[in-house]
């Protein structure tokens, strides 16, 4: 594998998103909804840097190739979406694709009626969105490699890496 983003690239990104949400938010009160598995690692790291009074929610998707229908299969927990009505939202991926796994985030939020809805995503995969919406933050935008590291995962491996590395060939052997 290759390294895309350094660890020290990472941290400056996430500061300056945390940096663009306490001058978007304030002290408002906000709920991030976090899109699991690859979200966590980000989440982690953003809510540290945030002070405002927050909730934290999270979906739990399926990855569309693991899919025939190509559509991703989200498992919410309605008791903690109900933290999302009348209340400003933030949902926050690891890597906007397709764009269809947030598509259907948004459209389940929207049944809890939010005050508001903006979303923020690590990384962006440039020429690849099929989707009508942009995100309101992006931290990196990537060439059309399949990454891995800082919570994104090859076969649920390398979720754990600090890094965001790119796979070449021979990383794609079983383990
Ligand atoms: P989308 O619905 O096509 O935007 O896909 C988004 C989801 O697919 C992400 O939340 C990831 O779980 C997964 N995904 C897409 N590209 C990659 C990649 O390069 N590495 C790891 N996961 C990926
Ligand atoms: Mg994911």
């Amino acid at each position: 594998m290759h390294q895309l983003l350094s660890q020290d690239e990472i941290r400056d990104a996430i500061e300056r998103l945390a940096g663009q949400l306490r001058a978007k938010y304030g002290q408002r009160p906000l709920t991030i909804v976090g899109i699991l598995t690859g979200s966590l690692v980000m989440l982690a790291d953003l809510i540290r840097r945030l002070d405002m009074p927050l909730r934290v929610a999270v979906i739990q998707a399926r990855a569309p190739r693991e899919k025939p229908t190509g559509r991703a299969a989200l498992v919410i927990d309605d008791k903690l979406l109900a933290t999302v009505a009348g209340r400003d939202v933030l949902v926050v991926d690891d890597i906007f694709d397709t764009g269809r796994t947030l598509v259907d985030a948004l459209a389940h939020l929207a049944e809890h009626r939010p005050a508001s809805v903006r979303t923020a995503v690590l990384l962006r995969k440039i020429g690849r969105c099929e989707v009508a919406i942009v995100p309101d933050h992006v931290m990196f935008d990537i060439p059309d490699e399949f990454v891995v590291g800082y919570g994104l995962d090859y076969d649920d491996r390398y979720r754990n890496l600090p890094f965001v590395a790119a796979l070449d060939s021979g990383d794609l052997a079983p383990n």
